[in-house]
Protein backbone atom coordinates (compact mmCIF):
# COMPACT_ATOMS: atom_id res chain seq x y z
CA UNK A 1 0.00 0.00 0.00
CA UNK A 2 1.23 3.74 -0.78
CA UNK A 3 2.51 5.71 2.06
CA UNK A 4 -0.45 7.76 1.08
CA UNK A 5 -2.90 5.66 0.78
CA UNK A 6 -2.09 4.60 4.55
CA UNK A 7 -2.40 7.92 5.52
CA UNK A 8 -5.60 8.46 3.81
CA UNK A 9 -6.93 5.39 5.59
CA UNK A 10 -5.92 6.36 9.03
CA UNK A 11 -7.81 10.04 8.48
CA UNK A 12 -10.86 8.46 7.64
CA UNK A 13 -10.50 6.69 10.52
CA UNK A 14 -10.05 9.71 12.57
CA UNK A 15 -13.01 11.82 10.89
CA UNK A 16 -15.11 8.61 11.80
CA UNK A 17 -14.64 9.22 15.27
CA UNK A 18 -12.72 5.93 15.45
CA UNK A 19 -9.96 4.85 17.91
CA UNK A 20 -6.63 6.03 16.43
CA UNK A 21 -3.82 2.96 17.01
CA UNK A 22 -0.19 3.69 18.00
CA UNK A 23 0.38 2.90 14.17
CA UNK A 24 -2.12 5.31 12.87
CA UNK A 25 -0.59 8.22 14.86
CA UNK A 26 2.63 7.53 13.64
CA UNK A 27 1.63 7.82 10.26
CA UNK A 28 -0.15 10.46 10.29
CA UNK A 29 2.43 12.67 12.29
CA UNK A 30 4.76 11.77 9.26
CA UNK A 31 2.42 13.44 6.80
CA UNK A 32 4.04 15.64 4.41
CA UNK A 33 3.07 19.38 3.62
CA UNK A 34 0.25 18.00 1.11
CA UNK A 35 -1.46 15.62 3.80
CA UNK A 36 -0.83 17.81 6.83
CA UNK A 37 -3.03 20.49 5.30
CA UNK A 38 -6.26 17.45 5.46
CA UNK A 39 -5.25 16.61 9.14
CA UNK A 40 -5.04 20.26 9.97
CA UNK A 41 -8.59 20.66 8.15
CA UNK A 42 -10.30 17.58 9.98
CA UNK A 43 -8.57 18.76 13.66
CA UNK A 44 -10.01 22.47 12.30
CA UNK A 45 -13.96 20.51 11.54
CA UNK A 46 -13.52 18.39 15.13
CA UNK A 47 -12.39 21.58 17.49
CA UNK A 48 -15.54 23.64 15.61
CA UNK A 49 -18.20 20.06 16.43
CA UNK A 50 -16.93 19.38 19.58
CA UNK A 51 -16.32 22.91 21.41
CA UNK A 52 -17.56 25.43 18.86
CA UNK A 53 -16.37 28.66 17.81
CA UNK A 54 -15.89 30.58 20.69
CA UNK A 55 -11.72 30.49 22.14
CA UNK A 56 -11.16 31.34 25.62
CA UNK A 57 -8.44 33.90 26.89
CA UNK A 58 -7.06 32.68 29.93
CA UNK A 59 -5.22 35.53 31.97
CA UNK A 60 -1.96 34.13 32.91
CA UNK A 61 -0.23 35.69 35.96
CA UNK A 62 3.81 34.42 36.34
CA UNK A 63 4.17 35.65 40.28
CA UNK A 64 7.60 33.96 40.77
CA UNK A 65 10.37 33.18 38.83
CA UNK A 66 12.25 31.63 41.55
CA UNK A 67 12.56 27.58 41.20
CA UNK A 68 14.12 24.64 43.32
CA UNK A 69 14.32 22.56 39.95
CA UNK A 70 16.70 22.54 37.54
CA UNK A 71 15.35 21.05 34.20
CA UNK A 72 17.79 21.25 31.47
CA UNK A 73 15.87 23.08 28.96
CA UNK A 74 14.46 25.52 31.35
CA UNK A 75 15.82 29.18 31.28
CA UNK A 76 14.13 28.84 35.14
CA UNK A 77 16.01 26.22 36.13
CA UNK A 78 17.82 26.88 39.52
CA UNK A 79 21.62 26.72 38.31
CA UNK A 80 20.60 29.59 35.98
CA UNK A 81 22.51 32.34 37.50
CA UNK A 82 22.11 34.86 35.17
CA UNK A 83 18.63 35.33 36.08
CA UNK A 84 16.84 37.99 37.88
CA UNK A 85 14.64 36.62 40.64
CA UNK A 86 11.44 38.17 41.62
CA UNK A 87 8.35 37.38 43.73
CA UNK A 88 4.97 39.35 43.56
CA UNK A 89 3.72 39.99 47.04
CA UNK A 90 -0.25 38.58 47.20
CA UNK A 91 -1.24 42.07 47.15
CA UNK A 92 0.40 42.62 43.64
CA UNK A 93 -1.07 39.37 42.39
CA UNK A 94 -4.69 40.20 43.36
CA UNK A 95 -3.97 43.61 41.45
CA UNK A 96 -3.19 41.90 38.63
CA UNK A 97 -5.53 39.48 38.75
CA UNK A 98 -8.20 42.46 38.96
CA UNK A 99 -6.89 43.88 35.96
CA UNK A 100 -7.52 40.60 34.02
CA UNK A 101 -10.30 40.61 35.24
CA UNK A 102 -11.64 43.66 34.47
CA UNK A 103 -10.01 43.56 30.66
CA UNK A 104 -12.69 40.14 30.42
CA UNK A 105 -10.60 37.08 31.71
CA UNK A 106 -12.84 34.61 33.18
CA UNK A 107 -10.06 32.70 34.58
CA UNK A 108 -7.29 33.14 36.09
CA UNK A 109 -3.88 31.27 35.89
CA UNK A 110 -1.08 31.61 38.89
CA UNK A 111 2.21 29.72 37.63
CA UNK A 112 5.67 30.02 39.01
CA UNK A 113 8.12 28.13 39.38
CA UNK A 114 8.68 25.33 41.82
CA UNK A 115 8.78 27.88 44.73
CA UNK A 116 8.42 27.15 48.34
CA UNK A 117 8.16 30.33 49.53
CA UNK A 118 4.87 30.85 48.90
CA UNK A 119 3.20 27.84 51.58
CA UNK A 120 -0.08 26.26 50.65
CA UNK A 121 -1.76 28.26 53.04
CA UNK A 122 -0.43 31.48 51.92
CA UNK A 123 -1.99 30.48 48.54
CA UNK A 124 -5.37 28.91 49.57
CA UNK A 125 -5.30 32.57 51.31
CA UNK A 126 -5.06 34.20 48.15
CA UNK A 127 -6.96 31.99 46.41
CA UNK A 128 -10.13 32.24 48.43
CA UNK A 129 -9.68 35.80 48.65
CA UNK A 130 -9.38 36.08 44.70
CA UNK A 131 -12.69 34.08 44.52
CA UNK A 132 -14.66 35.91 46.57
CA UNK A 133 -13.95 39.17 44.89
CA UNK A 134 -13.30 38.20 41.30
CA UNK A 135 -15.63 36.00 38.88
CA UNK A 136 -13.21 34.04 37.82
CA UNK A 137 -12.14 30.35 37.60
CA UNK A 138 -8.77 29.48 39.18
CA UNK A 139 -6.29 27.43 37.16
CA UNK A 140 -3.17 26.51 39.20
CA UNK A 141 0.21 25.86 37.96
CA UNK A 142 2.87 25.69 40.80
CA UNK A 143 4.73 22.49 39.88
CA UNK A 144 5.01 19.72 42.37
CA UNK A 145 3.55 19.83 45.82
CA UNK A 146 2.39 17.23 48.45
CA UNK A 147 -1.32 15.76 48.34
CA UNK A 148 -2.02 17.56 51.03
CA UNK A 149 -1.39 20.78 49.42
CA UNK A 150 -3.12 20.64 46.32
CA UNK A 151 -5.98 19.43 48.89
CA UNK A 152 -5.85 22.49 50.77
CA UNK A 153 -5.61 24.87 47.51
CA UNK A 154 -8.89 22.83 45.60
CA UNK A 155 -9.87 23.57 48.87
CA UNK A 156 -9.79 27.14 49.07
CA UNK A 157 -11.51 27.00 45.71
CA UNK A 158 -8.70 26.62 42.99
CA UNK A 159 -10.99 25.06 39.90
CA UNK A 160 -7.77 23.45 37.88
CA UNK A 161 -4.25 22.41 37.87
CA UNK A 162 -1.62 22.70 35.14
CA UNK A 163 0.83 19.70 35.48
CA UNK A 164 2.75 19.04 32.20
CA UNK A 165 4.72 15.50 32.15
CA UNK A 166 6.36 16.95 29.22
CA UNK A 167 7.77 14.02 27.69
CA UNK A 168 5.98 10.17 28.21
CA UNK A 169 9.48 8.57 28.33
CA UNK A 170 10.90 7.82 31.24
CA UNK A 171 14.37 7.76 30.75
CA UNK A 172 14.20 10.90 29.08
CA UNK A 173 12.20 12.70 31.65
CA UNK A 174 14.63 11.68 34.40
CA UNK A 175 17.51 13.20 32.02
CA UNK A 176 16.08 16.27 31.40
CA UNK A 177 14.62 16.85 35.06
CA UNK A 178 17.17 15.51 37.02
CA UNK A 179 16.26 14.15 40.36
CA UNK A 180 12.31 13.16 39.47
CA UNK A 181 10.35 10.21 37.59
CA UNK A 182 7.61 10.13 35.47
CA UNK A 183 5.79 8.02 37.82
CA UNK A 184 6.08 10.33 40.72
CA UNK A 185 4.53 12.75 38.25
CA UNK A 186 1.98 10.99 36.79
CA UNK A 187 0.97 9.99 40.19
CA UNK A 188 0.33 13.12 41.10
CA UNK A 189 -2.06 13.82 38.15
CA UNK A 190 -3.97 11.06 39.66
CA UNK A 191 -4.02 12.61 42.56
CA UNK A 192 -5.41 16.17 41.35
CA UNK A 193 -7.90 14.38 39.25
CA UNK A 194 -8.85 12.63 42.80
CA UNK A 195 -8.97 15.61 43.97
CA UNK A 196 -11.68 17.03 41.58
CA UNK A 197 -9.67 19.57 40.02
CA UNK A 198 -9.78 19.98 35.83
CA UNK A 199 -6.69 18.84 35.13
CA UNK A 200 -4.29 19.90 32.25
CA UNK A 201 -1.33 18.27 31.08
CA UNK A 202 1.12 18.62 28.30
CA UNK A 203 3.97 17.80 26.13
CA UNK A 204 7.19 19.79 24.93
CA UNK A 205 7.56 18.97 21.04
CA UNK A 206 11.26 18.62 19.40
CA UNK A 207 13.01 17.89 23.07
CA UNK A 208 16.71 16.70 22.38
CA UNK A 209 16.28 13.46 22.42
CA UNK A 210 12.98 13.15 21.57
CA UNK A 211 11.82 10.27 18.70
CA UNK A 212 8.82 10.22 16.80
CA UNK A 213 7.57 7.27 18.42
CA UNK A 214 8.36 9.04 21.83
CA UNK A 215 6.15 11.77 20.25
CA UNK A 216 3.15 9.47 19.10
CA UNK A 217 3.86 7.71 23.09
CA UNK A 218 2.99 11.52 24.46
CA UNK A 219 -0.36 11.55 22.74
CA UNK A 220 -1.34 8.56 23.48
CA UNK A 221 -0.64 9.22 27.37
CA UNK A 222 -2.92 12.54 27.07
CA UNK A 223 -5.44 10.20 25.73
CA UNK A 224 -5.11 7.86 28.52
CA UNK A 225 -5.16 9.99 31.20
CA UNK A 226 -8.05 11.86 29.72
CA UNK A 227 -6.99 15.46 30.33
CA UNK A 228 -9.45 19.10 30.30
CA UNK A 229 -6.54 20.55 28.93
CA UNK A 230 -3.25 19.63 27.12
CA UNK A 231 -0.65 22.47 26.19
CA UNK A 232 1.72 21.24 23.09
CA UNK A 233 4.36 23.77 22.75
CA UNK A 234 8.00 23.45 21.01
CA UNK A 235 11.37 23.42 22.50
CA UNK A 236 13.49 26.48 22.22
CA UNK A 237 16.81 26.77 23.60
CA UNK A 238 16.62 28.89 26.28
CA UNK A 239 20.37 30.60 26.76
CA UNK A 240 22.18 29.86 30.19
CA UNK A 241 20.87 26.13 30.21
CA UNK A 242 22.98 22.89 29.29
CA UNK A 243 20.50 22.46 25.86
CA UNK A 244 21.29 25.66 24.59
CA UNK A 245 22.83 25.15 21.37
CA UNK A 246 20.10 22.52 20.50
CA UNK A 247 17.72 23.16 17.86
CA UNK A 248 14.26 24.25 18.11
CA UNK A 249 11.43 21.99 17.66
CA UNK A 250 9.85 22.14 13.99
CA UNK A 251 6.87 24.41 13.73
CA UNK A 252 4.98 21.63 11.31
CA UNK A 253 5.46 18.65 14.03
CA UNK A 254 4.10 21.33 16.84
CA UNK A 255 1.26 21.65 14.79
CA UNK A 256 0.21 18.17 13.56
CA UNK A 257 0.93 17.19 17.40
CA UNK A 258 -1.96 19.44 18.34
CA UNK A 259 -3.98 18.89 15.42
CA UNK A 260 -3.89 14.98 16.85
CA UNK A 261 -4.57 15.43 20.12
CA UNK A 262 -7.67 17.26 19.02
CA UNK A 263 -8.23 14.34 17.11
CA UNK A 264 -7.67 12.04 20.17
CA UNK A 265 -9.50 14.17 22.65
CA UNK A 266 -12.22 16.32 20.68
CA UNK A 267 -13.76 17.74 24.14
CA UNK A 268 -10.04 19.58 25.34
CA UNK A 269 -9.08 22.75 25.66
CA UNK A 270 -6.23 22.82 23.69
CA UNK A 271 -3.93 26.33 23.95
CA UNK A 272 -2.34 28.16 21.02
CA UNK A 273 0.94 28.25 23.14
CA UNK A 274 2.90 31.46 23.43
CA UNK A 275 6.21 28.81 22.86
CA UNK A 276 4.25 28.36 19.61
CA UNK A 277 4.03 31.99 18.66
CA UNK A 278 7.66 32.94 19.98
CA UNK A 279 8.63 30.57 17.47
CA UNK A 280 7.11 31.89 13.92
CA UNK A 281 4.87 34.78 14.37
CA UNK A 282 1.66 33.57 12.53
CA UNK A 283 2.31 30.28 15.08
CA UNK A 284 -0.68 31.09 17.16
CA UNK A 285 -3.04 31.90 14.46
CA UNK A 286 -2.16 28.59 12.38
CA UNK A 287 -2.22 26.73 15.88
CA UNK A 288 -6.04 28.09 16.48
CA UNK A 289 -6.87 26.84 12.72
CA UNK A 290 -5.05 23.19 13.95
CA UNK A 291 -7.39 22.58 16.72
CA UNK A 292 -6.64 24.83 19.23
CA UNK A 293 -9.54 27.19 21.70
CA UNK A 294 -7.95 28.29 24.10
CA UNK A 295 -5.07 31.79 24.31
CA UNK A 296 -3.06 32.45 27.16
CA UNK A 297 -2.65 36.33 27.48
CA UNK A 298 0.00 37.32 29.65
CA UNK A 299 -1.06 39.56 32.50
CA UNK A 300 2.08 39.60 34.53
CA UNK A 301 2.72 43.24 34.85
CA UNK A 302 5.44 44.54 32.46
CA UNK A 303 8.35 45.31 35.05
CA UNK A 304 8.44 41.77 35.78
CA UNK A 305 7.54 39.79 32.45
CA UNK A 306 11.54 39.85 31.39
CA UNK A 307 13.03 37.88 34.13
CA UNK A 308 10.15 34.94 33.39
CA UNK A 309 12.48 33.91 31.03
CA UNK A 310 11.71 30.25 30.39
CA UNK A 311 13.06 30.25 27.20
CA UNK A 312 14.30 33.34 25.05
CA UNK A 313 12.71 35.85 22.69
CA UNK A 314 9.26 34.98 24.72
CA UNK A 315 6.95 36.63 22.88
CA UNK A 316 4.78 40.57 24.77
CA UNK A 317 8.03 40.92 26.92
CA UNK A 318 7.63 44.87 26.30
CA UNK A 319 3.52 44.73 26.59
CA UNK A 320 1.00 45.60 29.09
CA UNK A 321 -1.83 43.55 30.40
CA UNK A 322 -3.73 45.59 27.92
CA UNK A 323 -2.00 45.18 25.10
CA UNK A 324 -1.63 41.75 25.27
CA UNK A 325 -4.89 41.40 25.85
CA UNK A 326 -5.95 43.17 23.00
CA UNK A 327 -3.68 41.73 21.08
CA UNK A 328 -5.34 38.31 21.82
CA UNK A 329 -8.48 39.16 21.17
CA UNK A 330 -7.80 40.73 17.63
CA UNK A 331 -6.02 36.96 16.86
CA UNK A 332 -9.03 35.42 17.48
CA UNK A 333 -11.16 37.92 15.58
CA UNK A 334 -8.56 37.39 12.26
CA UNK A 335 -9.70 33.74 13.03
CA UNK A 336 -13.15 34.55 12.15
CA UNK A 337 -13.54 33.52 15.78
CA UNK A 338 -15.05 35.08 18.94
CA UNK A 339 -14.22 35.35 22.12
CA UNK A 340 -15.65 33.26 24.96
CA UNK A 341 -17.79 35.28 28.05
CA UNK A 342 -18.25 32.42 29.90
CA UNK A 343 -15.50 30.13 32.47
CA UNK A 344 -14.53 27.66 29.46
CA UNK A 345 -14.78 24.85 32.16
CA UNK A 346 -13.43 21.46 31.27
CA UNK A 347 -16.48 19.12 29.12
CA UNK A 348 -17.01 17.06 32.77
CA UNK A 349 -18.21 20.63 34.40
CA UNK A 350 -20.02 21.29 31.59
CA UNK A 351 -21.83 18.16 30.89
CA UNK A 352 -22.65 18.12 34.49
CA UNK A 353 -24.17 21.71 34.41
CA UNK A 354 -25.78 20.87 31.40
CA UNK A 355 -27.45 18.06 33.02
CA UNK A 356 -28.03 19.78 36.15
CA UNK A 357 -26.92 17.25 38.09
CA UNK A 358 -23.74 18.44 40.25
CA UNK A 359 -20.41 17.24 40.67
CA UNK A 360 -18.61 15.58 43.07
N1 LIG B 1 11.11 25.43 25.53
C1 LIG B 1 9.78 25.26 25.56
N2 LIG B 1 9.03 25.13 26.66
C2 LIG B 1 9.69 25.14 27.83
N3 LIG B 1 9.26 25.03 29.09
C3 LIG B 1 10.32 25.10 29.91
N4 LIG B 1 11.45 25.27 29.19
C4 LIG B 1 11.09 25.29 27.90
C5 LIG B 1 11.80 25.45 26.69
N5 LIG B 1 13.12 25.60 26.67
C6 LIG B 1 7.86 24.86 29.46
C7 LIG B 1 7.63 23.54 30.13
C8 LIG B 1 7.15 23.89 31.51
C9 LIG B 1 6.82 25.35 31.45
C10 LIG B 1 7.24 26.06 32.69
O1 LIG B 1 7.52 25.87 30.36
O2 LIG B 1 6.64 22.83 29.45
O3 LIG B 1 6.01 23.15 31.87
FE1 LIG C 1 11.51 24.83 37.26
FE2 LIG C 1 9.39 24.02 35.84
FE3 LIG C 1 11.49 25.21 34.67
FE4 LIG C 1 11.74 22.74 35.62
S1 LIG C 1 10.36 23.39 33.92
S2 LIG C 1 13.21 24.41 35.92
S3 LIG C 1 10.47 22.82 37.45
S4 LIG C 1 10.09 26.13 36.11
Amino acid sequence: MSVRKVFADALERAANGRELSREDLQVLLGADEQESTSLFELADEVRSRFVGEEVHLRGLIEFSNYCTGNCLYCGLRKNNRSLVRYRMSPEEIMESARRAADLGCRTIVLQSGEDRYYTAEDLAELISRMKGELDVAITISIGDRTRTEYELLKEAGADRYLLKFETSDPRLFSALRPGTTLEERLKRIAWLKELGYQVGSGNIVGLPGQSLEILVGDILLLRRLGVEMAGIGPFIPADGTPLERFPPGDLEQVLMTLALVRLVLPRAHLPATTATATLDSQGRLRALKCGANVIMPNMTPQSYRENYRIYPGKLGIGEMPEESYAKAVKMVESAGRRVSRDYGHGYRVREALKTGSGIS
